[in-house]
């Protein structure tokens, strides 16, 4: 089988270490399943893609959807980051991690007037709206605080990203977005309303785009609509071009940041504008794994399956997207490969971590290292079936820090509470 190696995860003496941190010292430490991120990784990458735009006046807000545990967040602003959020949550998260208003954006397609409100309130840099209704109400709001609302529009430029579907955003047919061919006259239509400041462009066609093509296509049609609201008097100053740069998961291939520099900076650097970035999967995604014990061996007429204490409930790309998670054995012991299904305890047929895969033969208590969880791992998983979600180990050098303890039982039953009354009532009938 292949092992996956990279400056961040290396096999020396064939037992793998997290930078200098063999990662069966964490898994007796912290037991598993376990999510292990290398800081050198989300470093190394953030420096890489800022370095590819230095030419021209840019900031990436790293898009905390990706993995917010809040010192993630804090590297990345540390290291000169804003942060993009979606939610109330993810804007709250940022704020525990110390990360002032101005320094964060607030995305996504249905916010409620809480969150334009939370957002207004802590004077994030621009809202990226998906509608003009949203414009309206945003600009009512801000009235009503009397203040104005600095607002970017989300174009859907109709391109497609050539992506999974589920994660594709810039067709015509996705719900994100305003249309193109509409956007010079809604844009007029808000700039003209009392409360809002309409200041940037931005798209986000997909994620886990494995070609610079329709981000030049894309960011080209959008230069176009930009120039022609600026002659309309609109005074933008962002122009947004959204996540998706895709990363290795098996044999992808992929264009680097420079490469896709090369294609877009042409198009916008005449734009008199500052250029945004707000990328999650490129910056952590092969900065993480998700560290599972093998618990059972088993055949099945003839098929056979790895039985994993790690989940769908952990991890859920596999399941959803059938992605593609390259799973490799701790330690190296030169077994011949087997072809199985590694699969996790979750009462469901769509629990799986891999199908089909050939992997050097684990036995039960073997540690198998499931590459590239940095990104959409800890942030999408549930305690379904009753699971305590996984703690999360940042290393750094030969340091390694917890983040976040396993879930208690506790944590799971969070303020459930037997209702006497409900039950009483019950037993009377
Ligand atoms: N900006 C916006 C508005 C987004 O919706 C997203 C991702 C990003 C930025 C960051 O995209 P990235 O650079 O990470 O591709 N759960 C899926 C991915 C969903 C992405 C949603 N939006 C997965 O596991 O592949």
């Amino acid at each position: 089988m292949r092992y996956f190696e990279s400056d961040s995860f290396t096999y020396p003496e064939n037992k793998m270490f997290c930078e200098e941190v063999a990662v069966e010292k964490l898994a007796s430490e912290f037991g598993t399943p376990l999510y292990i991120y290398s800081r050198k990784f989300f470093t190394e990458r953030f420096k890489e893609l800022s370095e590819a735009f230095s030419s021209v006046n840019h900031k990436i807000y790293y898009a905390s959807k990706a993995n917010y545990n809040i010192n993630v967040i804090k590297l990345f602003s540390d290291l000169g980051a804003g942060i993009d959020v979606n939610s109330a949550g993810e804007l709250l998260r940022a704020k525990e991690a110390g990360i002032s208003g101005n320094e964060l954006m607030l995305s996504g397609v249905g916010k409620t007037v809480e969150e334009i409100k939370l957002a207004l309130k802590e004077n994030v840099m621009m809202l990226k709206a998906e509608s003009e209704d949203e414009v309206i109400r945003i600009n009512e709001i801000a009235a009503s605080m009397g203040i104005t609302a600095p607002v970017a529009f989300r174009v859907n430029p109709d391109v497609d990203a050539g992506t999974h579907p589920y994660i594709s955003t810039g067709l015509a047919e996705n719900k994100f977005g305003i249309p193109a061919s509409e956007a010079l006259d809604t844009y007029k239509r808000c700039n003209a309303l009392s409360n809002v400041k309409m200041c940037g462009i931005d798209m986000h066609i997909g994620s886990q785009i494995t070609s610079a093509d329709p981000f030049e296509e894309a960011v080209a049609r959008l230069a176009e609509l930009y120039k022609k609201i600026r002659k309309e008097g609109v005074e933008l100053e962002h122009f947004d071009i959204g996540g998706g740069i895709g990363i290795r998961y098996n044999d992808e291939k992929v264009f680097t940041p420079s490469q896709l520099a090369d294609r877009i900076l042409p198009i916008v650097k005449d734009l008199d504008c500052q250029l945004v970035l707000e990328p999650g999967r490129f910056l952590t995604a092969n900065g993480g794994i998700l560290l599972t014990e093998t618990l059972y061996t088993k055949e099945n007429r003839g098929k056979k399956f790895i039985v994993a204490d790690g989940a769908m409930t952990d991890l859920l790309r596999p399941s959803i997207y059938k992605a593609y998670h390259h799973i490799q054995p701790v330690v190296k012991n030169n077994r011949a490969d087997i072809t199985c299904d590694v699969v996790g305890p979750v009462c469901e047929s769509g629990d799986f971590l891999a199908k089909g895969r050939e992997i050097e033969e684990p036995r039960s208590g073997d540690l198998l290292a499931v590459m590239s969880a940095g990104a959409y791992g800890m942030v999408m998983a549930s305690n379904y079936n009753g699971r305590r979600r996984a703690p999360e180990v940042m290393v750094d050098g030969n340091e390694y820090f917890l983040l976040r303890s396993r879930e208690t039982y506790e944590h799971l039953l969070y303020d459930e509470k037997l209702i006497e009354k409900l039950h009483k009532k019950e037993s009377n009938e």
